[in-house]
């Protein structure tokens, strides 16, 4: 519509990029805190991308000065309700035309959108878009191997090295851990994480174990328990929904802490493994505690001491997986449900988890400690040693 308007109004052609935007300054902001974060943008972000644009050299052309014109007033002030300008008045009916196209998107999107339009100019100038509010949404964050995104009300963290099958390596684990209390805390209704590629993910990334501190063995092996019992206490406190979507094979803890997870929705191509005896190793996730409980005794002994591999369809029978959803089908029908969740009322859904949660939190820190203490011993084991260095040297002689 806007482009439309444009070729009829030579005035536009005068209207100069910074001016543009400088006169759409508002007198008073309606932003959350730069530290809360939120959907879209954070502030920090939509700052710096305004920042971005005064230092553009080439004119983007009138349309799209126009749509940066409507997704500042539309970020800053909200959505357009000011009386539509007399049909002479050109350039202002343009503006108010453009600002009021963007129809009742949010202040954040409209932030989002916003930073997404300059990153996109200042890549065609040769600079990086990353330096413009392509920090993930919903964290305020960057992550290397994580993609931390919010929409619908759903906070999506993707664990993102598929050349590794998205093996958790130690600095992943930090950063999942601080993009779970991000999203704890966030607008959003549901969070989901999810795989990059065609793994979900293929458990503790095995070069964690190579890289061996000042300190010896010892010292990675108590560093290491430290961080996993913070890992699982972040998925045992988590105060929302939480869904795994699972889009491919899972291996090891990816596989374990799903008895913490509230949905787990998965591709009929997934498989679920967690070979710990082969690698030397013991359970963790709290599965020690949660398999036997939703699985049976006998059926929770043959995946955590025996390795046993199970297709979607038997973790679905085994009540470790919700639902199983044929490949070719699988991210439309789980988002299309996972949308229609998030219109949820938030509070009743968070309490209700939290409900459920409570009668055994303290069980499952238990279970967790537990867990981890054995590992510690496991991680300086010879049993441990002797597998993890098969695995390279099987990789090494292919
Ligand atoms: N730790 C470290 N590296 C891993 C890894 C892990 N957990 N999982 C996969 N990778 C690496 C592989 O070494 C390989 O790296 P390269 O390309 O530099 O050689 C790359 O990811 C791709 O894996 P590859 O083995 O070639 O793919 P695949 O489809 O043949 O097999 C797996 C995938 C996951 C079955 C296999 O890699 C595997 O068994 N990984 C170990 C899983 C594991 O034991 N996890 C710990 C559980 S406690």
């Amino acid at each position: 519509m806007a482009g439309v308007a444009l070729k009829l109004l030579a005035p536009w052609r005068l209207v100069k990029l910074r001016s543009l935007v400088r006169s759409s300054t508002v007198p008073s902001l309606k932003f959350h805190t730069t530290a809360s974060p939120m959907m879209g943008a954070t502030v920090e972000q939509f700052e710096q991308a305004k920042s971005k644009m005064a230092t553009l050299k080439n004119d983007p052309g009138n349309e799209v000065k126009l749509k940066i014109y409507a997704l500042f007033k539309q970020s800053t002030q909200g959505p357009c309700n000011t009386p539509k300008p007399g049909m002479l008045d050109f350039v202002n009916k343009v503006k108010w035309d453009a600002w009021k196209s963007l129809g009742s998107i949010s202040q954040e999107e409209a932030r989002q959108q916003y930073c997404d339009l300059i990153g996109s100019l200042v890549e065609a100038e040769g600079g990086s878009p990353a330096q413009v509010g392509a920090q993930p949404t919903g964290s305020g964050t960057a992550y290397e191997t994580l993609l931390v995104t919010t929409e619908d009300a759903i906070t999506t963290i993707k664990l993102n090295r598929p050349t590794k099958k998205n093996a958790i390596t130690t600095e992943m684990y930090n950063d999942i851990i601080a993009a779970l209390e991000q999203a704890g805390k966030d607008d959003s209704v549901l969070t989901v994480l999810t795989g990059a590629g065609d793994f979900y993910c293929s458990g503790n990334d095995l070069t964690n174990f190579t890289k061996i501190p000042e300190g010896g063995v010892e010292e990675m092996a108590r560093k290491g328990g430290d961080l996993l019992r913070k890992y699982v206490k972040a998925y045992i406190d988590f105060p929302k929904p939480l869904v795994a979507v699972v889009n491919g094979p899972a291996v090891g803890v990816s596989v374990t802490v799903l008895g913490l997870f509230d949905l787990v929705y998965a591709t009929e191509r997934a498989t679920f493994h967690t070979p710990f005896s082969q690698l030397g190793q013991s359970a963790e996730g709290c599965s020690s505690y949660t398999f036997p409980k939703l699985m049976g005794a006998a059926k929770a002994s043959e995946m955590l001491l025996f390795n046993k591999k199970l297709t979607a369809v038997q973790a679905c029978e085994l009540g470790l997986v919700t639902e199983v959803f044929p490949d070719s089908s699988f991210q439309s029908e789980v988002w299309t449900r996972l949308r229609a969740y998030a219109k949820l009322p938030p509070n009743s859904l968070a309490l209700s988890k939290q409900l459920i949660r409570a009668v055994e939190k303290e069980r499952l820190y238990a279970v967790n400690d537990a867990e981890v203490e054995c590992l510690i011993e496991r991680w300086m084991s010879d049993e441990c040693f002797n597998a993890v260095m098969s695995f390279f040297q099987a990789k090494a002689k292919l």
